[in-house]
Parts: structure tokens; C-alpha cells; sequence
């Protein structure tokens, strides 16, 4: 279930994790939604890997398997997953498209989409609406915010085509609003249709199970909530989904084509599990360890202990900000680690980089302010936060 982590009786809360990070402290860094810091821990096992890569005769013949095996099950504890159900690719518009390969959508059927949702999760269905034969449905931003209503709304909506989809981020990457995956699910399966899941701002932060929420594919990156770099990202595929073709086909997808035999493609049939549906060029082990630390780390300190911390400073956040005239979703409307301001005015002009010279971090996001803390954060960042928009944003 995708729902914000209760305090957890009787423990205390997760401390501030800055240690970990290069980070001064008069660095007010609001800003893991757009491209979290790596953590100390994965900034040394990147410069090792590089100069591994600089000695190739000095690598050991086991490294390959034992990182993508490392990775696939860093990235299924997060979701909880089987590790053989996750495939490793590049980005989440590839997981998009992956599935989009996969997936035969209907013609005359609907495909639902979030407003404004970002490109990734959306792009791959406008593209291939006209030739297929099927449309996109946009639910609209709804005016009280929940976005989970709005598409109990317009899935069971009498008299319009079936849904065959929905390409949905389950918490929107501007405003910041939670979908609730639990009730969504089983409204979808009811009409026989599927769910991707863009978990790119809830993996990690915030609980997420896949064997309870079963949804057909989930995707997220590492580089923003589970403290990882660009280029890697990760692909939850249900096992009914599991026999379709590739992306990408490559020697290690297959059973038996390999450089170490006589016969090169000595047996195409595909190999079983997600991995065959594993990205071309997997093997930059430079970026794949890093990956696997930072997630790692997350579920150390784990999902849900971080979404309790991170609650705890957007909740703060939103008390500081209260009467300055900026409008953001009631609690149980919105993810537990971003706040996203909406101004009935608009955006002062130049605020965001007026903050930024002030050495605070945050994004503007289609006319929002969006404030997205993590582990390194606390109350202090909070508080300057608070007090340089009140100073700047008049
Ligand atoms: C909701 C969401 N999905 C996906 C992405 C990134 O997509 P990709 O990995 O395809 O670049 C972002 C980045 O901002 C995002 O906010």
C-alpha cells in the first residue's frame, strides 16, 4: 500500500544522515525531487571504479555477475520484489517503452494519463495513440487536489471507451500529490486493464510493495530518492509480462549466444525472468555499484523511517509557511517528503534564483515551488528555508 509511514511507536526517529554527504551546513539543499547529492560512500566507489576501468586486466572475471545480482536485489528490496522480476535498463522513459513493446493496447480503448504528469510516463502513449488506434485520456488536475478520486472518476466513467491503461506517476513530480496505488489497482483490474507505475518520487522514500499493489510494470531512476547517479534505473516487471520481446535484444537476454564458444548463437530462446529484458551495455559497473550503494543505504535506514523523517519536515515546513499566502494539498493529499507551494498570484519573478544566491535549493515546477528534503536535512534547513522566503518572496 502507498500510503505516508505512521510514526513508529516506541522508536525514535531516524537522525539527520548529513555525515554522509559532502554537504556544509550552510548549504540548504531542498531539492532530492530534481537530483539528489551522492552519498560520500558512492562518490569513492565511483573514483575505484574508474580506475578499475583504467586496469581492465585487474578485473575479476566474477565482478559482472556479481554486480548485476547485487543491483537487482538492492532495487527489489526497495519494492518489494523478487529480484528476478527486475530488469536493468537506463532510464524510466526506457522502462516506458519497454512496456509499451510489451503491452498490446487495444484499438478504440483508453489510455489514462495524469495532467502534467512528466514526459516519461506519458510521451511513449501520445506517440503511439494515432497508429494504434487507441486514445490518451488526461485527468485533469482536480481543484481539491486528489488525484486518486479524479481517476476512480474517470476509470469507471459510464458510456466512454474501455481502458485498456494508466501511464501514472503515483506521486506527481510538480504538485506533489499522492495517488493511492491501493485503491487504483484493483479499480483498473476490475476492467481488465493494466498499470504502469512511474515510482520514480516513492521508491525509496516512502513504502511501496508490489506484491501487494501488483501492478503490471513499475519504473524508477536512481538519481534523485535513492541517492543514485544518472543512467541507471530500474524496471518491475509482473511475471504475466514476463514473455515478451525486449527493447533491445542482446547475447545475455538469449540462452546461449556467447563470445566463449564455438557456435556464437548457439540457442536465441530468451532466458526466463526480467533479465532478458536487461539494457544493452549493462555492464558500466561504474554506475551500476553506485546505484546498488546508494539504494542500499535507503534500505538501511529503510522507506519507511525516511518518510517518517522526512513528514516530520515538511510538516514544519508547512506550519512556517502558513498565512504567506502560497497554497499546498492537505496531508493526506500529498507525498510525506515534498511540498509544493502554488501561488494564487504567481511565482514572484526570479524567486528561485533568488533563493539560490541565498544558498537554498529548491525547484520551480510548472508555476510551483517545489521543496523536497531528504535524509540530510533538518530542522535548521527548515527554518533557513522559511526565513529567506519570507525575506525574498514578498
Ligand atoms: C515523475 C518522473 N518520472 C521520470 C523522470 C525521469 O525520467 P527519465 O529517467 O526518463 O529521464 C522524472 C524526472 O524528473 C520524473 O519527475
Amino acid at each position: 500500500m502507498l500510503r505516508p509511514a505512521r510514526p513508529t511507536k516506541g522508536k525514535s526517529m531516524l537522525p539527520s544522515q548529513r555525515a554522509h554527504f559532502d554537504m556544509p551546513r550552510e548549504v540548504c539543499y531542498l531539492n532530492a525531487a530534481a537530483w539528489s547529492p551522492l552519498p560520500r560512500q558512492s562518490q569513492e566507489a565511483g573514483r575505484i571504479g574508474v580506475a578499475r576501468k583504467g586496469q581492465p586486466w585487474t578485473i575479476d572475471a566474477d565482478l559482472p555477475a556479481q554486480q548485476f545480482a547485487r543491483a537487482r536485489k538492492a532495487a527489489a528490496a526497495l519494492i518489494g520484489a523478487d529480484p528476478d522480476d527486475i530488469a536493468l535498463i537506463s532510464s524510466v522513459s526506457y522502462g516506458v517503452a519497454t512496456a509499451a513493446k510489451a503491452l498490446n493496447i487495444s484499438p478504440g480503448s483508453r489510455v489514462l494519463l495524469l495532467e502534467d504528469d512528466h514526459s516519461s510516463p506519458v510521451l511513449e502513449w501520445m506517440t503511439r495513440a494515432a497508429d494504434a488506434g487507441f486514445t490518451v485520456e488526461v485527468v485533469r488536475r482536480p481543484d481539491d487536489a486528489d488525484w486518486t478520486e479524479a481517476l476512480l472518476a474517470a476509470i469507471a466513467r459510464p458510456g466512454s471507451p474501455p481502458v485498456s491503461l494508466a501511464s501514472i506517476s503515483c506521486i506527481h513530480w510538480s504538485d506533489g500529490g499522492l495517488v493511492d496505488l491501493s485503491r487504483i489497482g484493483p479499480a483498473l483490474r476490475a476492467e481488465g486493464a493494466a498499470l504502469l507505475v512511474d515510482a520514480t518520487h516513492a521508491a525509496g522514500a516512502m513504502p511501496l510493495d508490489v506484491k501487494k499493489l501488483d501492478p503490471d510494470f513499475l519504473v524508477f531512476p536512481t538519481y534523485k530518492w535513492v541517492l543514485g547517479p544518472y543512467g541507471r534505473a530500474f524496471l518491475y516487471i509482473a511475471k504475466r509480462r514476463q514473455d515478451a520481446t525486449p527493447l533491445e535484444q542482446t547475447a545475455y537476454g538469449r540462452r546461449a549466444v556467447s563470445a566463449e564458444q564455438t557456435t556464437y548463437l548457439a540457442d536465441t530462446s530468451y532466458v526466463s525472468g526480467a533479465r532478458r529484458f536487461d539494457m544493452g551495455e549493462r555492464d558500466h559497473f561504474i554506475s551500476l555499484e553506485m546505484a546498488s550503494i546508494g539504494m542500499e543505504m535507503v534500505a538501511q535506514w529503510s522507506a519507511a523511517a525516511i518518510s517518517e523523517r522526512l513528514a516530520m519536515l515538511t510538516a514544519r515546513l508547512a506550519e512556517g509557511l502558513a498565512n504567506l499566502g502560497v497554497r499546498f494539498p492537505e496531508p493526506h493529499l500529498r507525498a510525506p517528503h515534498i511540498l509544493s507551494l502554488a501561488f494564487p498570484n504567481g511565482m514572484p519573478e526570479g524567486l528561485i534564483a533568488r533563493l539560490a544566491a541565498a544558498n537554498v535549493h529548491v525547484a520551480g515546477r510548472l508555476g510551483r515551488m517545489r521543496i523536497s528534503p531528504h535524509v540530510y536535512n533538518d530542522e535548521q534547513d527548515i527554518d533557513a528555508f522559511v526565513s529567506a522566503f519570507r525575506g525574498l518572496a514578498r
